[in-house]
């Protein structure tokens, strides 16, 4: 039944780590109707992490239906669909089934490491940096493809044939959602792969050769607003164009409207990724950030620097899942404001090593400061400062790469779950002694996606008209005292010394 809308609304597909989402938008970008599903992380040995495509497929088709439905819209209302996802993981299928060879290897995935570390013996790391931007980290997709190729009995042979086709999760959803009649990514997700030439907006035949990647594998790279091909008509009750594709950092940066050069979000998920817009400058880290493409449109790529840490929202999901010690994430900003100043408890936490500016895939975490009066308030605040530590690193690696960043009154724009918390986001000020905006949509990475697409369909307006539509709920201001926040950050760094394994 086609319904008598005149209004046409746009769907974001968010599919992330621990869950897939599908956001209806209102023209005007407002939510109406939010639907989610988790899925299961398999962990087949230890710092492994596999996800089954299969299940991602499923979730982000029932939740899209579901999302319609709530909304009550029909596929003949959607001017667009909008995909971001969870980067650098990895799914190689067969282009004559659809059927994946492997489950998925996630980004937190560390069984590369080894490989990553004869990769820098053999004194790779600067033509990786110069090309991709990337640090050779089993992060990245490139070496988890290779494994998957010198793993799965006769995927190379597969591979070389062209019979094989390789993606991140965007890519495999949009072969999936276009019944398999497009193989295509954008420049955003390519930047990730640790295959790609962020400079010349090219796979590198280089890169491809050091890590022995056929060229047959990999999908085509495109902008993250474009035609990207619709829906196979069975899927919704009728075809939908797919106009938006972006990495969900970046996606969330479009969401923030970062789009002039010094600009900066942070995103608070199961990691932390903190993006500053550096324009169509491509900046060359001198201390181990990332250059990645922020995104590109109409043919154009705007650059950023990228920091990266791999547990923010996991520090929490393990004080309620391993310690117990809450039984909602959100207890945890009250249960910090309520602990003792004087136990000065560090928590470094390297689950599954540390990201950025470290780098470290073999350290583990560690707790510091510990006394018979520490209790599950101290350990709260622990878990939430060890984010605001990190972030503080990542900020002083941004401002000694980029002079851009560093101008008198730097402000952090701030999504994701942990931000809903007052208590955290002061800390975060105070720590990094630089005000911290929290906007009033926190939907941002959906919203980056559902934009992208409209942008893509012309129903949403050029980026500068959309800059203005961004509205700040709560900026929180630095108030600590320089001697206090100069205290524990010495304490911080002093810990993470201790917990490293490559000083
Ligand atoms: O690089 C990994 C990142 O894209 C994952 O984000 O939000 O799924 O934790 P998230």
């Amino acid at each position: 039944m086609p319904s008598d809308r005149h209004q046409p609304v746009i769907v974001a597909i968010d599919q992330g780590t621990t869950s897939s989402r599908a956001i209806v938008f209102s023209a005007e970008l407002e939510v109406m109707a939010v639907a989610q599903r988790e899925f299961t992380q398999h962990f087949p040995a230890s710092g492994w992490v596999e996800h089954d495509p299969e299940e991602i497929w499923t979730s982000v088709v029932e939740t899209t239906r579901q999302a319609l439905a709530k909304a009550g819209v029909t596929a003949a209302d959607v001017a667009g669909i909008g995909i971001t996802n969870q980067r650098e993981t990895v799914v190689v299928w067969d282009r004559a089934t659809g059927e994946p060879v492997h489950r998925a290897i996630v980004w937190q995935d560390r069984r590369t490491s080894a490989a990553c570390a004869r990769l820098r013996a053999e004194g790779h790391e600067a033509l990786v940096q110069a090309r991709s931007g990337l640090i050779i980290d089993p992060y990245f997709s490139g070496t988890k493809l290779a494994w998957i190729l010198d793993t799965v009995p006769g995927a190379r042979e597969r591979a070389e044939r062209g019979d094989l086709a390789f993606g991140t999760i965007d890519s495999f959803l949009l072969w999936r959602l276009t019944g398999g009649r497009v193989h295509a990514t954008d420049a955003t997700n390519a930047a990730r792969t640790m295959l790609f030439d962020i400079h010349r907006g090219t796979w590198d035949e280089d890169l491809c050769r050091l890590l022995r990647v056929p060229a047959a594998l990999l999908p085509a790279v495109m902008d993250c607003a474009a035609p990207f091909g619709s829906t196979d008509p069975a899927l919704f009750g009728g075809a939908i164009a797919i106009g938006g594709m972006a990495g969900d950092q970046q996606a969330a940066t479009v969401g923030q409207a970062c789009f002039a050069p010094g600009m900066m979000k942070s995103t608070y998920g199961t990691g932390c990724f903190a993006l500053l817009n550096t324009g169509g400058e491509a900046v060359a880290s001198r201390n181990k950030l990332l250059t990645t493409i922020a995104y590109q449109l109409k043919g154009q790529r705007t650059y950023a620097l990228e920091g990266s840490i791999f547990v923010a929202g996991a520090a929490v999901q393990w004080l309620r899942d391993g310690l117990g010690i809450v039984k909602m994430a959100g207890e945890t900003g009250a249960l910090a404001a309520a602990s003792d100043p004087n136990q000065e408890v560090i928590l470094v936490p390297a689950f599954v090593g540390l990201g950025a500016p470290y780098w470290d895939a073999d350290c583990r975490g560690a707790i510091f400061g510990l006394t018979r009066g520490t209790g599950p308030k101290e350990m709260a605040r622990a878990a939430l400062e060890s984010v605001c530590f990190q972030t503080a690193d990542l900020l002083g690696a941004m401002k000694a790469d980029w002079p851009g960043a560093g101008s008198s009154g730097t402000v952090l724009r701030v999504d994701g779950g942990m931000v809903a918390s007052d208590w955290t986001m002061q800390r975060l000020a105070d720590l990094l002694d630089a005000p911290v905006d929290r906007p009033k949509v926190l939907e941002t990475t959906a919203l980056g996606a559902a934009y992208l697409a409209g942008l893509a369909r012309g129903v949403c307006p050029e980026p500068a008209e959309f800059a203005r539509s961004w509205a700040l709920e709560r900026r929180f201001t630095p108030a600590m005292e320089a001697a206090t926040r100069e205290d524990k950050l010495a304490r911080w760094k002093d810990a993470v010394a201790r917990t490293l394994t490559r000083r």
